[in-house]
C-alpha cells in the first residue's frame, strides 16, 4: 500500500484489512533486552597484494635492492647512444639489516643510461596527484652527473620529472615533491644519469603525500576509507596463515617491522609461491606497513586491535615445523613484549619504544590471538604454554585460541572440548564454504553451550566454486547466504562475540585467492555484495540483542532447513528496534511481525534493502554499484505489522519503538 505523507511516498507496512494474515509470523520481543551484539571487524592479511602494492602505496616495488633477486622489478634504460652499467653492491651499505644497494655507472657518449622500476603491476598515479621521491644516494668517485627522475606513462610519455645533485661521498637521503599530469594506472619510474659518472642508490621511493591523515609512511586513503566506512569493531593483522610462514624462518615476527624502514628486515610473502596456479615471484614484505602502523590504523578506525600471533608452529598446510616446547619461551617473549609495547607505561622498556616510535598514549590492547589456524595436539601444547603466562600476567587480554581450518572436522572436534576444558576465553572458528552451508548452518550457534568460551569467527566467507579454486566469485548468492548465516551469529552473539570476514583485500591483478571483501586495482576501488552485507550488519548492530522467533510455514529447502531467517536487535540512544530479515527464496515472502512488550511504534520506519537482481550478481570495476543498499522510508500500522521480503534479499529495518512500563 502507498501513501502521500508531507510529500513523500511512503510504503505503509500494516494489516491489509481483510486479507489473510501471512503464514510466516515473526515474533521479536521488544522489551527483553540481552547481550551486546556481535562485534564485526576486519581481518587483514597481506595476500592479493593486499600490504605491498595495496594498503602500502609505496609504487616502487623492492625499493631497497634487497629481494633475493636485487635486481627483480628493475630494468636497465638508455637512451639511444647512452651506455652503462649496474651492479648490486653489499660494501660499505647505509644499514646492515638492508645491505644491498645499487651502483650505477653511465659511461656512454650520451646522457639517459640508468634503470626503471614497474611498480607493482604498474605505479598508479592520478592527475594532479602529488608524490615524494626519495632516495638515498652518494656518489663513490667524486660528484655525481645529475640523476634525473621522471614518472612516465606506459608509452614513455612523461607525466613529471625531478633532478637530484649528489656530490657527497657519504649516504645522504634526498627528496623532491613531483605533481602528476595526467592520470595514469601504469606507469614506470625512471632514474637516469645526465652525464658519464657513477652513483650509488638505495631506499628508492615514490611515496604519495595524500596518504590516510596525510602521515608520512602513510597508507592508501581510498582503501582506508572503505574500511573507516565499515566502522569494524576491531582489526585483525596480520592474517592468516602469513602469521605462521610456510617455514618458521619465514614467520611474521612483529620485532622486525617497527621502527626505521631500514631495519624493517624483508622477506619472503608466504603466498609468493603457495599456489602454482597464481604465482607471484615477486610477492614479498617489505613491512613498510608494520605492527606499529596496524596499531595506528586500528586507532584511525576506532577499531579495537586484535594482534594474532606465531605459537611456534609453521603453516599445517606447510611444513608444520614446530618449535620445541623447552625452546618456545622467546615466542611467548614476543607475546609479553607485544602486550608491553601496545599497553605499557612509558617508562617500561617497550613502553617507552612506542612512545619512542610516536604514540606515548597505550594503544588498549585487549585481544592476543595465540597461533593462526592450528591444530592438533601440538597445538594445544603450545596454546597452553602461553595461556599459562599471559593470562597470569595479563589477565586483561582476553587470549584467542584457534580452532582449526574447518568448523566441523575431526580437527575442530577435538580441539573444542580441550579448549573449553583450558578455559579459552575466545575460539576462532574458520569457514570457508558453499553457500548452502551458510544457509544451512544459521542455528549452528542455537545449541552451543553459553557458559564455556565465547566464539569469534575469525575467517568466513562462502565460496561460489570450492576453497582456492579461481572459479570464486563474490556474487550475491554467496552475500545472502552470509548474511543468513550472519543473523544466526546475532542471534547468538551471547557466545559469537567477534566475527570477521577473510581475506579482506584483492588487487584486480595481483590476487591468489578469492573471492575478497574489497577488490582494488592501481587506481581504484570497489567493494562487493559481501562487503555491503557486512557494512549493513555493522553499522545496524544496535546495543542488545532481542529474543526472536519465526514461527509458522517458514519456506525450506528440500531437506528442511530454514530459507528466511530474522534476527533483531534494540539500539538504546534512539529508542529503535532494528530488524535484519533475509529471504532466501526466490519469491518474496510477507511476513506477520509482532513486538512484543512494544506500546507503539512510530510511523516511520526506516528500511535499507540489499538484493542483487540474480543471485550471480557481482560488483566490478565497470560496475561498481551493481548490489548495493537502498534506502527508503517505510510506514508502519503500530506493533503489528506485514512486511513483504522482496526475493533473494536482506533487508535491514529500523523502527522507532516506544515500550510497555
Ligand atoms: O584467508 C585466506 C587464508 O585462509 C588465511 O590466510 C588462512 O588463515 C586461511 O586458511
Amino acid at each position: 500500500m502507498l501513501a502521500l505523507v508531507g510529500g513523500v511516498w511512503l510504503i505503509c507496512l500494516g494489516p491489509a484489512r481483510g486479507a489473510e494474515p501471512p503464514p510466516v509470523r515473526l515474533i521479536v520481543q521488544a522489551d527483553q533486552p540481552g547481550a551486546a551484539p556481535t562485534r564485526h571487524g576486519v581481518f587483514f592479511e597481506d595476500i592479493n597484494y593486499g600490504a605491498d602494492g595495496g594498503l602500502y602505496p609505496e609504487r616502487v616495488k623492492n625499493r631497497a635492492f634487497e629481494f633475493p633477486d636485487p635486481l627483480m622489478g628493475w630494468h636497465e634504460i638508455g637512451r639511444a647512444g647512452a651506455s652503462g652499467s649496474v651492479a648490486v653492491l653489499t660494501d660499505d651499505p647505509f644499514h646492515p639489516t638492508s645491505p644491498n644497494y645499487l651502483r650505477i655507472t653511465a659511461d656512454g657518449e650520451s646522457a639517459g643510461y640508468g634503470v626503471a622500476n614497474g611498480g607493482f603491476f604498474g605505479m598508479g598515479a592520478h592527475r594532479g596527484q602529488r608524490f615524494t621521491v626519495s632516495l638515498r644516494a652518494r656518489a663513490p668517485h667524486g660528484p655525481a652527473p645529475l640523476l634525473t627522475v621522471e614518472l612516465v606513462k606506459r608509452d614513455g610519455r612523461p607525466l613529471a620529472r625531478t633532478t637530484f645533485r649528489v656530490t657527497g661521498s657519504e649516504w645522504a637521503r634526498h627528496t623532491r615533491t613531483i605533481k602528476v599530469s595526467v592520470t595514469e594506472p601504469q606507469a614506470r619510474l625512471e632514474l637516469s644519469l645526465t652525464a658519464p659518472g657513477t652513483l650509488d642508490v638505495d631506499d628508492v621511493s615514490l611515496f604519495p603525500r595524500d596518504t590516510w591523515k596525510r602521515r608520512p609512511n602513510g597508507l592508501r586513503a581510498d582503501l582506508v576509507q572503505w574500511l573507516a566506512d565499515l566502522k569494524p569493531a576491531f582489526l585483525r593483522f596480520p592474517g592468516g596463515c602469513i602469521v605462521e610462514g610456510r617455514t618458521l624462518a619465514t614467520r611474521y615476527q612483529w620485532k622486525t617491522t617497527i621502527g626505521k624502514l631500514e631495519e624493517r628486515r624483508l622477506i619472503i610473502n608466504r603466498w609468493n609461491d603457495e599456489f602454482q596456479h597464481r604465482p607471484a615471484p615477486d610477492y614479498f614484505q617489505s613491512f613498510g606497513l608494520g605492527f606499529y602502523e596496524y596499531f595506528l590504523l586500528a586507532e584511525d578506525l576506532g577499531a579495537e586491535p586484535m594482534p594474532i600471533l606465531n605459537c611456534g608452529m609453521a603453516c599445517q598446510f606447510n611444513s608444520g615445523e614446530l618449535v620445541p616446547l623447552d625452546e618456545l619461551d622467546p615466542y611467548i617473549q614476543d607475546a609479553l613484549d607485544l602486550i608491553e609495547v601496545a599497553n605499557g607505561a612509558v617508562t617500561s622498556p617497550w613502553g617507552a619504544r612506542r612512545a619512542a616510535l610516536g604514540h606515548p598514549r597505550p594503544c588498549g590492547l585487549k585481544l592476543l590471538g595465540i597461533g593462526n589456524e592450528q591444530w592438533g595436539p601440538q597445538y594445544l601444547e603450545r596454546y597452553e604454554a602461553f595461556a599459562r603466562v599471559l593470562t597470569a600476567r595479563h589477565p586483561e587480554v582476553q587470549l584467542i585460541a584457534s580452532a582449526g581450518p574447518r568448523p566441523e572436522d575431526e580437527l575442530f572436534h577435538f580441539l573444542w572440548p580441550r579448549l573449553r576444558e583450558l578455559n579459552a576465553a575466545i575460539v576462532d572458528e574458520h569457514c570457508y564454504a558453499r553457500p548452502e552451508w551458510f544457509l544451512d548452518n544459521s542455528q549452528r550457534y542455537d545449541a552451543y553451550d553459553r557458559t564455556g568460551p565465547k566464539v569469534f569467527m575469525g575467517e568466513y566467507a562462502a565460496q561460489s566454486d570450492k576453497v582456492v579454486s579461481i572459479a570464486n566469485r563474490n556474487n550475491w548468492e554467496c552475500a545472502l547466504a552470509e548474511a543468513a548465516y550472519l543473523t544466526g551469529l546475532e542471534r547468538n552473539s551471547a557466545v559469537v562475540t567477534l566475527a570477521c570476514y577473510a581475506p579482506l583485500f584483492g588487487h584486480q591483478e595481483g590476487w591468489q585467492w578469492r573471492p575478497n571483501l574489497i577488490w582494488f586495482n592501481n587506481l581504484d576501488a570497489y567493494g562487493t555484495p559481501n562487503y555491503y552485507v557486512q557494512q549493513l550488519f555493522s553499522l545496524h548492530r544496535g546495543d542488545h540483542v532481542l529474543p526472536t522467533q519465526l514461527e509458522g510455514a517458514v519456506p525450506r529447502s528440500d531437506d528442511g532447513q530454514p530459507r528466511l531467517y530474522a534476527s533483531a536487535t534494540r539500539d538504546d540512544r534512539r529508542g529503535e528496534v532494528i530488524l535484519k530479515l533475509v529471504n532466501a527464496t526466490p519469491t518474496p515472502q510477507s511476513v506477520e511481525i509482532l513486538l512484543t512488550g512494544a506500546r507503539s511504534v512510530k510511523r516511520q520506519a526506516h528500511m535499507i534493502l540489499l538484493a542483487g537482481s540474480h543471485l550471480r550478481d557481482v560488483n566490478s570495476f565497470s560496475e561498481p554499484r551493481r548490489v548495493v543498499p537502498h534506502e527508503s522510508r517505510v510506514r508502519v500500522d503500530g506493533p503489528r505489522f506485514v512486511q513483504t521480503l522482496r526475493p533473494h534479499s536482506l533487508s535491514v529495518l529500523r523502527l522507532g519503538v516506544s515500550l510497555e512500563r
